[in-house]
């Protein structure tokens, strides 16, 4: 076990058996310290609760798994341990939205079996019931995942993962697995075996499934989501590799002059830039069987700690490609001082091609989370200050002119805990830094510290800079998304002040509170509980 991620999952396995967990616990049954909130007040309102973020109801979440777009409806299914706010035996939980804003809690999807625990994985919309599994009057969204089976990793064996499918005729409300699982068998694949991302490939006319295995991707095709052809490798010794591999997810996108390039993600733990979880990407071509890319340089999508394991929607337009991320990062992941849940997912974002010198990709929050905002203008000065009490759950933008100078965002409160975002021209690269930003001592690797990013900027007049806060978090985007930075925080009180210093005027400033979508009298949905 060399890899510190498979070290801390086989550590959690372990300590589960060892302690018996879940024998002991009442199956479904909250301990009294993770009480959740019935009442129309305090649904939703402990401490550090994101309001317009997705979160579950109570108890532990880790990647983003199976987002599919079908009947006007997206799907979020997540890694989920409905039993404690640490990781654990692994279930899929589920959740829906009309509009990538507002979700509503489902039953748990997929629940572990004597195959394993359910990994993480992806979900489609068999259209042409090629699976058998539905009709083509009512054709049937398929799941991939991994199963891990954490009797045969305990066992000292190294096939513990497999891949399996699950087929739901019912828009993803109810899920059958295959009698024939596993479906991708390990042959001597190795212990990190996982993480499958399926979706049909038009020029092929086949579905195409990539996994990671240890340090590289792999590729394969299928006429029925049910038989797979291996077909090619990808990336031993080619970007970076601090960490284990996970979460590949492989699409096409076109750049603004309309040049399509395929994009591949792959999730590294440890062996981020700035410490821990991160997500790299590569851009080359695909051509139905081989991902080739000419790339040398590392590229991630988020420069802040707190955005890993992201993959995007299948079954949408592909010129809207959606990405939602894990809120959160393996190094202090389970230390974070929430209850009754753990983690919190990125907002969905877009993501954009573009080329400069070379390419890269920007991530910014769907339109559907902004359109409706109310924004305020205010003063626009080289050196700012604004007491507010919306200011830990908004929406914050302004601009300043390129070349950029040096300037210094500061989110402050009367408990004194600081929050800063800055640039350096000299460096020229934006920096965050949480380290007296409230608590922090959950864990020594949350504000050990100042995370950077080098500057990544569009060829526009001006620098337009965007900042979501919510409670506990906050995302921080350049020129929408070409530099982003997303961090969690804990400040002891809510920030209500907010100081810019500048070398240039501040120009366009503006703030909207943005509104709980966790209505006060929202169904509590039992089953999840
Ligand atoms: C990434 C990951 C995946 C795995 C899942 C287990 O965070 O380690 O590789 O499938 O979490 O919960």
């Amino acid at each position: 076990m060399t890899i510190c991620r498979n070290l801390v999952l086989c550590l959690t396995i372990t300590s589960f058996l060892a302690l018996g967990c879940k024998e002991n616990k009442k199956e479904g049954a909250i301990t009294n310290d993770m009480e959740i909130a019935t009442d129309s007040t305090s649904y939703y309102k402990e401490p550090y609760r994101p309001q317009y973020h997705f979160s579950p109801e109570a108890h532990w979440m880790n990647d983003p798994n199976g987002l599919v777009f079908y009947k006007d409806t997206y799907h979020l299914f997540y890694q989920y341990y409905p039993e404690d706010t640490k990781w654990g035996p692994m279930h899929w939980g589920h959740a829906t939205s009309k509009n990538l804003r507002e979700w509503t809690h489902k039953p748990v999807a997929l629940e572990p079996d004597s195959l394993g625990y359910i990994f993480s994985g992806s979900a489609v919309v068999d259209l042409k019931n090629t699976s058998g599994f539905g009709s083509a009057e009512n054709p049937p969204m398929v799941a991939m995942f991994t199963y891990h089976n954490a009797e045969m990793a305990e066992a000292g064996r190294t096939d513990y993962q497999t891949q399996g499918i699950a087929y739901s005729l019912d828009d993803g409300d109810s899920w059958t697995k295959y009698d024939g699982n596993p479906v991708v068998p390990n042959i001597d694949q190795g212990i990190d075996f996982r993480d499958p991302k399926i979706f049909w490939h038009e020029a092929s006319q086949k579905w195409i499934l990539i996994l990671v295995a240890g340090d590289h991707a792999q590729i394969y095709n299928s006429t029925d989501l049910k038989k797979w052809n291996y077909l090619s490798d990808f990336g031993q010794k080619i970007g970076a590799h601090g960490g284990v591999w996970e979460c590949p997810d492989l699409f096409p996108l076109k750049t603004e002059a309309g040049e399509e390039k395929w994009v591949l993600l792959i999730s590294i733990n440890p062996g981020a830039p700035n410490g821990g979880s991160g997500t790299q990407y590569f851009v080359g071509e695909f051509d139905g069987k081989k991902f080739t890319t000419p790339q040398t340089e590392e590229k991630w999508i988020d420069w802040g700690r707190d955005n890993y394991a992201g993959i995007t929607f299948n079954n949408l337009p592909e010129d809207r490609r959606i990405f939602i991320g894990w809120m959160s990062n393996w190094n202090y992941g389970e230390q974070t001082p929430t209850s009754p849940w753990r983690s919190a997912m990125t907002l969905p974002r877009k993501l954009q091609l573009h080329k400069k010198e070379d390419y890269f990709l920007s991530n910014y929050p769907v339109q559907a989370i902004t359109e409706n905002l109310s924004y305020k203008s205010l003063q626009t000065e080289t050196s700012v200050r604004i007491e507010n009490d919306s200011l830990n759950q908004a929406n914050i933008q302004f601009t300043l002119p390129k070349p950029l100078q040096d300037f210094r965002i500061i989110f402050t409160n009367n408990a004194k805990d600081s929050l800063f975002i800055g640039y350096s021209a000299k460096l020229n690269r934006f920096n965050l830094d949480r380290i007296g930003s409230g608590k922090t001592n959950f864990s020594d690797k949350f504000a050990n510290r100042i995370m950077t990013a080098p500057a990544q900027l569009q060829n526009t007049d001006r620098t337009a800079i965007s900042i979501f806060t919510d409670q506990s978090s906050i995302e921080f985007f350049v020129d929408q998304g070409a530099t982003v930075m997303t961090a969690q925080v804990f400040p002891q009180k809510p920030f209500t002040i907010l100081k810019i210093e500048s070398e240039e005027p501040v120009k366009n400033l503006k703030l909207a509170p943005i509104p709980s979508i966790w209505k006060t009298n929202y169904p509590i949905n039992k089953s999840n509980l």
